[in-house]
């Protein structure tokens, strides 16, 4: 099969020929029709994790995708031949990823993908879409009552982030810059702010006078403090980017690495299918493309999601 390839940290990928993989028990063996670009794969290029995080080289690189059931082995019978899948395909080990044309995963990772969008679409959702779900309701305990500040709304888990929240019920103030502000309002944000122009902090204060009660961090670094300015007393931070360093004393931080969820998965599906959910690309490459990819992910300034197609 067709496999973009790590050989060492620091270097492009290329694009090899390598077995397909086998298929275990309890695993499936998917056909992958398109797989999501995060920042993490640019990042995990660099040798980003590889001390945390075990790994074998040569690496297929990926944790996104969306595909066809093209084999079940001994024991994995909640998918058959043929049915179109999606999933989050972080494994413990680094080395058999959603860069390649199969993959063979435990069928516990697997969701049916919505029906009513793509496959390049369903292939953005899962990591970027379950880490915003994780934030939001299992870190962030967000009611629907409550407002949420969302710093990084226009970027792929950011985008996600807007909907769910407003899906939820909620109020959402969103944070990037000014040339991405039509496009939070059309995901349904309440008001936004551009990081670029004044004081964020002050600029909430003028929409939420004591604060908000949650914060959702998907930038990091000085953005984390604005972030933390932000809150009203007993308010709660979420950062998937920042382990809370120089956070005022008493701040509750709450640090989410995103994890395999098919359940949320499933619940994600089902509001897509409701029309709940939109997935806006901002790019679609193909596999021979994925360096390019790989350098607009790394700009910090993707709006949306950015894809590779398998075909
Ligand atoms: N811990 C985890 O499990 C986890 C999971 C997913 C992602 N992450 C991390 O979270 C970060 C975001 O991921 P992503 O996929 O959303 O990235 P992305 O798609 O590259 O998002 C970039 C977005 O951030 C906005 N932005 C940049 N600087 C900003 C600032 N100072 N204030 C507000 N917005 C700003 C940009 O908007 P403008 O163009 O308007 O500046 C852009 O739309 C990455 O660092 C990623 O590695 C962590």
């Amino acid at each position: 099969m067709k496999a973009a390839i790590l050989e060492e940290f620091n270097q492009k990928l290329k694009i090899k020929d390598i077995d397909k993989p086998e298929v275990g028990e309890g695993m499936v063996l998917v056909k992958i029709k398109a797989s999501g670009i995060n920042p993490v794969d640019q990042k995990l290029s660099l040798g980003y994790m590889k001390d945390r995080l075990p790994y074998e080289f040569p690496i297929v690189l990926g944790w996104d995708m969306a595909g066809e059931v093209e084999e079940c082995g001994h024991g994995a019978s909640r998918f058959r031949k043929g049915e179109e899948v999606y999933a989050y395909a972080r494994r413990p080990k680094l080395q058999e990823g959603t860069f390649a044309e199969y993959i063979a995963i435990p069928e516990s990772y697997l969701a049916k993908k919505p029906i009513n969008i793509s496959f390049e679409e369903a292939s953005a959702i899962p990591l970027a879409g379950l880490t915003a779900y994780q934030s939001l309701f299992d870190a962030g305990n967000l009611k629907t009552d409550e407002t949420v500040l969302i710093l990084g709304a226009s970027g792929g888990v950011g985008t996600f982030a807007v909907q769910l929240a407003k899906y939820h019920g909620s109020k959402v103030i969103a944070v990037a810059s000014e040339k991405n502000h039509a496009y939070l309002k059309e995901l349904g944000a309440d008001h936004c702010i551009d990081y670029k122009k004044g004081n964020v902090a002050e600029e909430v204060k003028k929409i939420e006078k004591e604060g908000v009660p949650l914060v959702f961090d998907a930038v990091g670094g000085e953005t984390t403090k604005t972030g933390a300015e932000c809150l009203h007393k007993g308010g709660r931070l979420v950062s998937i980017t920042s382990q809370g360093e120089g956070l005022p004393e008493g701040t509750d931080f709450r640090f989410v690495f995103v994890a395999p969820n098919a359940r949320e998965l499933e619940h994600i599906r089902e509001m897509v299918e409701a029309g709940s959910l939109k997935v806006p690309i901002q790019k679609q490459y193909s596999l021979e493309e994925i360096n390019e990819a790989f350098e607009q992910i790394d700009t910090g300034h993707t709006r949306g999601k950015i894809v590779v197609s398998m075909n």
